[in-house]
């Protein structure tokens, strides 16, 4: 357990409890606003991520910039987002469950330090491992979830809209949804 933010991210920036910190360029610790309501968590970074050691900086991304900005979401501004891996893995496959296990802690200091009233996460990997082992984006993509107080949402990874044009629609009315209910139970972030 960390007291504060600056002691959690300098110890996971020395991270080496899996194999993927040796093939790492940079760890992607997460960016954005440490007191927002509203955290999003993808699955872990790709090749742009590990280079410049921000998540959600390549095509995704951008794409992912796009609905954030259509409903008044800014990073460093209102919101943060991290990922359920911290670093690489290789040749961009899924991070391993193993991985996945050892990496989890440091996502759960995230949120405990940060405690969001709403969590959105980006894709399968994270819905499967956040909200429900069985999640299925395709047919539970917008849900809202309540646990322990905070809400939970999954909806589609931007890279699985980049393949899948036809889904941006539906992702679109989940963003919109988000901005409803971040109305309804969040205070700060649209200040
Ligand atoms: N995909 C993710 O899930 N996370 C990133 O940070 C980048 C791409």
């Amino acid at each position: 357990m960390y007291n504060n933010w600056k002691e959690l991210k300098a110890a996971c920036m020395d991270c080496q409890k899996c194999e993927m910190c040796k093939t790492r360029t940079n760890l992607v610790f997460g960016c954005g606003n440490e007191n927002a309501e509203v955290l999003f968590i993808g699955e872990g970074p790709g090749e742009q991520e590990d280079i410049k050691g921000e998540p959600f900086v390549g095509r995704s991304g951008q794409l992912l910039d796009k609905y954030l900005d259509a409903i008044g979401l800014e990073r460093n501004k209102n919101m943060y987002i991290a990922n359920i891996v911290k670093c690489r893995p290789p040749q961009n496959r899924n991070p391993l469950q193993s991985e996945q296990d050892t990496c989890i802690n440091w996502l759960r200091e995230q949120v405990r330090l940060m405690q969001p009233k709403i969590i959105v996460c980006l894709g399968r990997i994270a819905a499967q491992r956040i909200i429900s082992p069985d999640f299925k984006v395709t047919a539970q993509h917008g849900d809202i979830i309540e646990r322990r107080g905070t809400l939970l949402m999954g909806t589609f990874h931007p890279a699985a809209l980049l393949r899948n044009p036809n889904q941006k629609p539906d992702a679109l009315s989940d963003f919109l949804k988000l901005r409803d209910i971040i109305k309804e139970v969040c205070q700060k972030t649209y200040e």
